[in-house]
């Protein structure tokens, strides 16, 4: 098992498999910054070769990220082929729902266990205001066909934002009253070029964790590899809410969590600049080299993000390295 000099051991792995995306959301792409190079993106025998050593150290899930991993025409091989990694019991995508109504069922039948979709907003206006994309309609009907097709877990993405959605959490509650959906709302993170939107729109989610606790909602226990989410449930409600909160909460001592970039660069922190290029290790089907580069890699990890010599305050373009 990939352990750490802390004892964290890393059985998830998140790997962007584009850097591109097809949606403008104001905070990942401010100032219609744009990241559409498709070039060196790894094919699905480096694909292969990487989640086979990863998994030879006991990655047991695999979440498939980007840009917009949709934008990959081989998506579905993608799938198939991390499912078909022996040792990988989970294969999980996030996506911004644009693809899902068309192509959930091929995914699934790939082998695809679960999908997480960003919904910013329910009102179709705002929505659009802050994608770029007038989606919101096919993106839910996209998140109602995933589940209707037998996807057990699907999971919404909510990023936190002062002014588009801090009043919404309303409309929010009545969308899983009657849906067994996980909805969890995001901190806005600051990252290299979106620091005038951070200001303005950063929100912290204990203003969405205060509403919760005075309308009834219970804090779930947690387990260990659960992940960044505390996750709140109530009587009257099938769905779920969660919270990511990775400025108001630390949650980096039950890290289970690696990243590779879709040019097959080891990020072994969200909020790091540096990583390690892997690519020369993926152009054999012999593991060994690669397994002994990570196994020393981890080492490196730093015990907090907020600790990190190398923490600036601010991630990497999270469309880069995929959330
Ligand atoms: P599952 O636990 O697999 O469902 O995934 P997730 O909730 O971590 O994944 P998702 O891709 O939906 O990401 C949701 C948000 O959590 C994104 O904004 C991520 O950047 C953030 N996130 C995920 N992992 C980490 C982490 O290790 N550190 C921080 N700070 N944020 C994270
Ligand atoms: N802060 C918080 N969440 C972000 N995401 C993208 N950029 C940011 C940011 N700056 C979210 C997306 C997606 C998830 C993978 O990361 O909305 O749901
Ligand atoms: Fe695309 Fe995701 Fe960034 Fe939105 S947050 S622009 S959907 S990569």
């Amino acid at each position: 098992m990939l352990t750490d000099a802390y004892a964290r051991r890393f059985s998830y792995l998140r790997l962007s498999v584009t850097e591109s995306c097809n949606f403008r959301c104001s905070y990942c792409l401010p100032d219609g910054n744009d990241c559409n190079s498709r070039s060196g993106e790894l094919n699905l025998t480096e694909i292969r070769r990487l989640v086979t050593a990863f998994a030879k150290l006991g990655t047991r899930k695999v979440r498939i990220t980007g840009g917009e991993p949709s934008l990959r025409k081989d998506l579905t091989e993608i799938i198939a082929t991390c499912k078909a990694v022996p040792g990988i019991e989970k294969v999980a995508l996030t996506t911004n729902g644009y693809r899902l109504k068309r192509d959930a069922l091929a995914w699934q039948q790939a082998g695809l266990d679960a999908v997480n979709v960003s919904v910013d907003s329910l009102d179709a206006d705002t929505f659009h205001l802050v994608t770029g994309q007038d989606k919101l309609a096919d993106i839910l009907d996209g998140i109602a066909h995933a589940r209707a097709i037998g996807i057990k877990q699907v999971k919404i993405n909510t990023v936190l934002l002062k002014q588009h959605n801090a009043l919404a959490l309303p409309d929010f509650l009545t969308f899983i009253q009657q849906q067994d959906i996980a909805l969890r709302f995001i901190e806005l993170m600051r990252t290299g070029d979106n620091t005038g939107f951070y200001q303005r729109q950063h929100l912290s989610g204990e203003h969405i964790q205060q509403q919760l606790l005075a309308q009834g909602w219970q804090l779930n226990k947690k387990a260990k590899t659960d992940g960044p989410a505390l996750e709140y449930s109530h009587a009257g409600y099938q769905g779920r809410i969660g919270l990511i909160m990775p400025y108001s909460k630390d949650f980096c001592a039950d890290c289970n969590r690696l990243r590779v970039s879709s040019l097959g660069q080891l990020y072994l922190c969200l909020f790091t600049d540096s990583h390690q290029d892997m690519r020369s290790l993926l152009q054999s089907d012999d593991s060994a080299p690669l397994m002994r580069f990570l196994q020393q890699a981890v080492q490196g990890k730093a015990f907090s993000h907020q600790l990190a010599e190398d923490y600036s305050g601010s991630t990497r373009h999270l469309a880069q390295i995929g959330g």
